[in-house]
């Protein structure tokens, strides 16, 4: 496998670990705040993010890659509304789909075809992934400061399957 691909993978890696950092901690927030649909939301989504970063490290190790892992940054301490956490969930997820559609034009320059098809998988994820949050947001935003809205959205959210 080319270097730069190789290395470009591998920060992917630490992107979607970074990822499930993120969504803990939001989890933990809203746990703390007693939505605990929203908690399990993002402990599912976390989950999610463990799954991407495992499926790439694995895809390393199937092309006699060097699987590298660098320091996972400590996500944000601090969170805003329900509505304001949900709107970074989408921009960070915007970030990702960035970064994965950088790694497949490079691949795709490269003449990588095995890792252009195992980033198919990715993109489609992406659609998903941003459709998901900006969903969310929407329904946030109808929801507004109305408590009993935002307790049954939590409920909602609750019911994702882990
Ligand atoms: Fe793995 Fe939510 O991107």
């Amino acid at each position: 496998m080319d270097k730069s691909i190789q290395d470009a993978i591998n920060k992917q890696i630490g992107l979607e670990l970074y990822s499930a950092y993120v969504y803990l901690a939001m989890s933990a927030h809203f746990a703390e705040h007693n939505f605990d649909g929203f908690a399990s939301w993002m402990r599912s989504q976390a989950q999610e993010e463990q799954g991407h970063a495992m499926r790439l490290f694995d895809y390393l190790l199937d092309r006699g890659a060097h699987v590298d892992l660098g320091a996972v940054k400590a996500p944000p301490e601090k969170f805003g509304s329900p509505l304001e956490i949900y709107e970074e969930a989408l921009g960070h997820e915007q970030e990702v789909t960035r970064s994965i559609h950088e790694l497949y034009a490079l691949a795709r320059d490269k003449k990588d075809f095995a890792t252009e098809i195992e980033l198919q998988w990715f993109i489609t994820e992406q659609v998903e992934e941003e459709a998901t949050a900006e969903t969310a947001v929407e329904q946030l935003r109808l929801a507004g400061d109305n408590p009993s809205a935002l307790l049954m959205l939590d409920h909602q959210f609750g019911q994702r399957e882990g």
